[in-house]
């Protein structure tokens, strides 16, 4: 007789291990929303081994369709950071260079924001796409990105909008699993993984990142994708601006050439990974191909690439306590702002605000003196310029700036 949920729950919570049959039964549509959130707090809690991990990614996959390519296509995929809108530059960078691109995404997760919500700041924007119309776009624009849908990892949205608001994203096998359920799914032949490490990232301690990226690159060459990882710093924000309008606008001026070094470095990084020459990268970013490209799959996908973005009517500056030289931006402390101030979700149903959001105008090594702006705050309500200032943290000492790029992994 097959074990209820509840005894799964409770071998879960007690440390015991599970069958895939098992997984693929706790994780079914027919179990209620609470029996799922006390799993995902278990698996938070208890961790899960690889074959487990292996259960649930398959289970998660099983629960759409799989979508085969007649060409290859490549995909990469963050582990979630603040202000990481390289998504918006590389997909339509890597279509310029002739690659094909069809990518799953996911919304905001904890403190990090997430591409669909982003690319939905987009007025018209869809990121519902059926798969007839993910193909037919791939073939006309070569590149489409959408989220989860009926047709495609229907169980990673489901437990995805779950963990948001239960307090369970904070998980090594619950992050690869969801990760790596979008991939297989959408048929990527070649995977870059950037996983984020530092304060920023859903796992910071850098043992954890590296410990995730072993594991999504085995899972993915199980599933015969060409699976590489790299590790990136996301200790502060990547780029200036942090909430879904303000990053889309950075996205396009890095298109346009001139965007913040470290997106631009690293969306050239990852491109010519995929692509595998990075004369060809920069010779697309630089004559307008891809920022071309942008446009057209952003129309292809109903949105209006030229229309006015949506925009916050308070708009604070942030002004340094005191002199000295910033030591940290603490990317954490930024984007758990930025949520508050409405750009995340405090449970499932709650709707995204795209117009709030912090740009920051001082990152480690930078001098500033008193008064002089650390950040502007885009908010609807109620700035707290303080809360905001206490992300940062001054010094008299000299500071260096930290690598962005840490590093490749392998399986
Ligand atoms: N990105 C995902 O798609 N899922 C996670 O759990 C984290 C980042």
């Amino acid at each position: 007789m097959a074990a209820r949920i509840t005894d799964l729950i409770a071998r879960k919570r007690d440390g015991g291990e599970l069958s895939s049959a098992e997984i693929a039964a706790m994780v079914a549509p027919d179990v209620p929303d609470y029996q799922l959130s006390a799993f995902l707090m278990a698996v938070v809690l208890r961790g899960l081994s690889d074959d487990e991990t292996r259960g649930l990614l398959d289970a998660m996959v099983a629960s759409g369709q799989r979508v085969s390519w007649p060409w290859p296509v490549a995909d990469k995929h963050s582990t979630g950071g603040v202000g990481d809108s390289t998504t918006l530059v590389l997909a339509p960078l890597l279509a310029a260079c002739g690659v094909l691109v069809a990518k799953m995404s996911g919304r905001g997760l904890g403190h990090t924001g997430g591409t669909l919500d982003k690319l939905e700041a987009i007025p018209g924007m869809r990121v519902s796409l059926s798969l007839a119309g993910m193909r037919r776009q791939v073939e006309q624009v070569g590149v489409a990105v959408c989220g989860q849908t009926p047709e495609l990892a229907p169980t990673d949205g489901r437990l995805y909008a779950l963990r948001d608001a239960t307090g369970t994203v904070y998980s090594l096998p619950l992050i690869a699993a969801s990760i790596m359920s979008k991939k297989v799914a959408a048929g990527a032949s070649r995977l870059l993984l950037d996983v984020k490490v530092g304060e920023g990232a859903l796992l910071p301690d850098p043992d954890a990142a590296r410990r995730l990226a072993g594991l999504m690159v085995g899972l993915g060459r199980d599933h015969d994708i060409d699976t590489r990882a790299l590790l990136s710093n996301m200790s502060e924000p990547l780029g200036a601006a942090v909430g879904d309008a303000l990053e889309v606008a950075e996205a396009v001026a890095t298109l346009r050439g001139h965007g913040p070094a470290d997106i631009t470095q690293l969306c050239v990084h990852q491109a010519t990974v995929l692509a595998g020459d990075e004369a060809v990268v920069r010779r697309a970013l630089d004559s307008g191909a891809a920022y071309e490209r942008y446009q057209r799959w952003v129309a292809a996908q109903g949105g209006d690439p030229e229309a006015p973005l949506p925009q916050a009517p308070l708009v604070v500056e942030v002004p340094a306590p005191r002199s000295g030289v910033v030591q940290r931006c603490h990317a954490r402390s930024i984007g758990e702002q930025v949520m508050r101030l409405g750009a995340g979700r405090a449970t499932k149903e709650d709707l995204v605000d795209h117009a709030v959001g912090v740009i920051v105008h001082r990152k480690r090594g930078d001098r500033v003196d008193a008064g002089e702006p650390l950040a502007t705050v885009h908010a609807r309500g109620e700035a707290d310029p303080d809360a905001v200032a206490a992300c940062f943290e001054i010094d008299d000492a000299p500071a260096e700036r930290e690598p962005l790029l840490l590093g490749d992994v392998d399986a």
